[in-house]
């Protein structure tokens, strides 16, 4: 079966043509960043507006590159939400007049379970059950993955997001949006071994309580307060560096005790901020303290390509949801709805 897929939650409008034999056959991607960027932020009506003008070159590539013709689409999954209602409304139109058009099932996916699944999408793909963290710009949640659609929220933030929490700190640091890997990039250039390095020290909220939930306001009026204090310009790195280990400090710990009290012992990341080279790298080092006991660790990012926002993700959750679905949507409804 050959589903394509559409994104076009947020600021980046994601095509991708996914084949349930062969994997998948072609994705394209436009990013807003550059767009946005002097607002300091998505602007809701600039994102949809341009996600108009991309969707069909986009399409029009990705079936280009995948050699097919347009009736070859034997599906369609787009992002129902969440998201910007503008934005995602771009997407559900397109998707439901090209599945009107061609006479084929059409399907809403939810965003996060694009993220989600995305990891699936590796050569080394988790089997069930996992646990999985999804750290994105809106949500940061620890869920029990027992199968598809079989999702147990174990715990989530109960105010920012990880990364909003990037987001916020790089903005009061004056970097550029998206703030994760700008934020990232910064910490890069914080030597800790130099004799002269300032020290800073952040909170790691709710690191030692026994729940899984998450907490990061709390981090980004620390670092308010650090800049409020005076800040020099060659300080910045050693202070964007301790933002990124209290952040990421939190996200292992959090994850680790998740398998703890599920006893699971595969985990997986997913979402934009699991592209963070410091959460990669402290999990992997996770591996290695692992109790024997307890059977080998294994943890699973989806290729970084698919970290953020992107069809291919959509595709293939929709590719598994009408794999599971029977009968499949009748293909020729021609209304849609979105969950902003
Ligand atoms: O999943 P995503 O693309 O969009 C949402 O669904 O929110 O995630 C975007 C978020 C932003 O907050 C961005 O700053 C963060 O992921 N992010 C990162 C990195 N790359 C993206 N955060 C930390 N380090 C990164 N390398
Ligand atoms: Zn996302």
């Amino acid at each position: 079966m050959l589903v394509l897929g559409i994104e076009t939650s947020c600021d980046e409008t994601g095509i991708a043509l996914y084949d349930t034999d062969h994997g998948l056959l072609a994705q394209a991607l436009h990013s807003q960043v550059a767009m946005h960027n002097r607002y300091g932020g998505v602007v809701p009506e600039l994102a949809s507006r341009d996600h108009i003008e991309r969707i069909v070159p986009l399409l029009e590539q990705v079936m280009a590159e995948a050699g097919r013709p347009l009736d070859s689409i034997d599906a369609i999954a787009y992002t129902q939400g969440p998201g910007l209602a503008g934005a995602l409304l771009t997407g559900a139109a397109v998707a439901t007049a090209l599945a009107f058009s061609l006479n084929r099932p059409v399907i809403g996916v939810h965003h996060l379970e694009g993220h989600l699944l995305s990891p699936l999408l590796s050569d080394d793909p988790p089997a069930f059950p996992f646990v999985a963290l999804l750290v994105s710009g809106g949500h940061t949640q620890l869920l029990q993955v027992d199968g598809l659609g079989q999702y147990t929220l174990l715990g989530e933030t109960v105010d920012d997001a990880a990364g909003e929490a990037f987001d916020k700190s790089a903005k009061l640091l004056e970097l550029d949006y998206p703030g994760g890997p700008a934020l990232s990039a910064l910490a890069a250039q914080a030597n800790p071994d130099q004799p002269d390095a300032p020290v800073f020290s952040l909170p790691r909220p709710k690191l030692k309580s026994p729940d899984l939930d998450f907490s990061f306001s709390g981090l980004k009026t620390a670092v308010l307060t650090q800049v409020k204090k005076g800040l020099p310009t060659e300080h910045r790195p050693w202070l964007a560096r301790e933002v990124e280990e209290a952040i990421t400090d939190v996200l292992v710990g959090k994850s680790l005790k998740a398998l703890e009290q599920t006893g699971l012992n595969r985990l997986v990341i997913s979402g934009g901020v699991s592209a963070n080279h410091r959460l990669r790298a402290k999990l992997t080092d996770a591996v290695k303290r692992w109790p024997k006991r307890r059977g080998p660790l294994q943890i699973h990012f989806p290729p970084l390509a698919l970290c953020t926002d992107n069809g291919a993700m959509i595709a293939y959750a929709g590719a598994r949801r009408l794999a599971a679905a029977s009968p499949l949507p009748a293909g020729e409804a021609l209304h849609f709805d979105v969950r902003p």
